[in-house]
């Protein structure tokens, strides 16, 4: 921990900066400030003070990393990413309610996500409510995978620490790996055949595609890399093809993909994915 990870710097207003365990009292008191709903969206429920003081720990260390950010002296915003026992990081931020909506909560997630790639880490993932509306647009903005669909309450993404789309992660050395299937398609929810997919052991992972409205390119036709359809086995690209940007892409894979690309329509796919789905059994 010797803070070289995250250069401070100011956000307007606001001091960005790495947070010590000095400041862990501080961030208790931001986490006891929330307003109910920030609250039940930042731990999906309502949590008791002394709970709210042991989840402002910063250990054990080695595990957990935080930035916060400073008004006055005051913690008004923290993020955090915490190594998981299965692997892999998962993260959460919390704005003041009295700050949201200024952009720093935009700023938290990119110093965030620095954090995490000069430690090495390429991937984080972030346990998120469906009605979560202003997280879903910030992470959509970022570039996300949807890794779990919505199955009740909440869903599973994974953003890149750099400015690409994450990947789909690394096994064990020698561990087989499932079948890769990338659906490109708006909306968190499972599909009939993603679900059936998934329950052949497919691993499927959805990409919301370019949208001018979330604000975020595609890094494919932007940058000219996406890990998402490198790594993939099979791509459905169902994107609705009235989007300018969904058809350059949908173009784009037919030029590159090859027998990869196995479906451009929900009319394809669902003929496509129940014959996957018997080909995994
Ligand atoms: C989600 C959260 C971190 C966003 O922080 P923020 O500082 O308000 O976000 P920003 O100002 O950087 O906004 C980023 C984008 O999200 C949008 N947004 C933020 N909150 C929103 C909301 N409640 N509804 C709709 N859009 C929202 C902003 O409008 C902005 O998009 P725009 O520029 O197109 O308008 C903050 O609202 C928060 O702390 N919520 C409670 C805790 C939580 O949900 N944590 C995430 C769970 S891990």
């Amino acid at each position: 921990m010797d803070g070289t990870d995250f250069t401070p710097r100011r956000h307007g207003r606001y001091e960005l900066r790495r947070a010590a365990d000095s400041d862990v009292p501080a961030i208790a008191g931001l986490y006891r400030s929330l307003s109910q709903e920030s609250m039940h969206l930042r731990f999906n429920g309502r949590v008791g003070a002394e709970r709210l003081g042991q989840l402002a720990r910063l250990e054990p260390a080695g595990d957990v990393r935080a930035l916060v950010a400073v008004l006055d002296g005051a913690v008004v915003a923290e993020a955090r990413y915490e190594r998981l026992d299965s692997g892999g990081y998962e993260f959460g931020l919390v704005v003041a309610d009295t700050e949201q909506h200024r952009g720093l909560g935009e700023a938290m997630l990119r110093g965030l996500r620095e954090m995490a790639r000069a430690e090495g880490i390429e991937t984080l993932r972030a346990v998120v409510r469906v009605d979560n509306v202003g997280m879903l647009k910030l992470l959509q903005r970022t570039g996300c995978a949807v890794v779990e669909p919505a199955d009740g309450d909440v869903l599973e993404l994974e953003v890149a620490t750099d400015e690409y789309m994450p990947g789909w992660g690394t096994r064990p050395v020698g561990a087989a790996r499932p079948w890769r299937v990338l659906v490109e398609a708006r909306g968190m929810w499972p599909s009939p055949e993603t679900r059936a997919l998934r329950a052949a052991g497919y691993d499927v992972r959805q990409c919301l595609g370019p949208s001018r409205t979330a604000g975020r390119p595609c890094p494919l036709l932007a940058l000219g890399r996406c890990r998402l359809v490198e790594e993939a086995d099979a791509v459905a690209c169902l994107l609705p093809d009235a989007d300018p940007d969904a058809l350059a892409l949908m173009e784009r894979h037919a030029a590159d993909l090859g027998t990869r690309l196995v479906a451009t329509s929900g009319r394809t796919w669902r003929q496509v994915a129940p014959v996957l789905a018997r080909a995994a059994g």
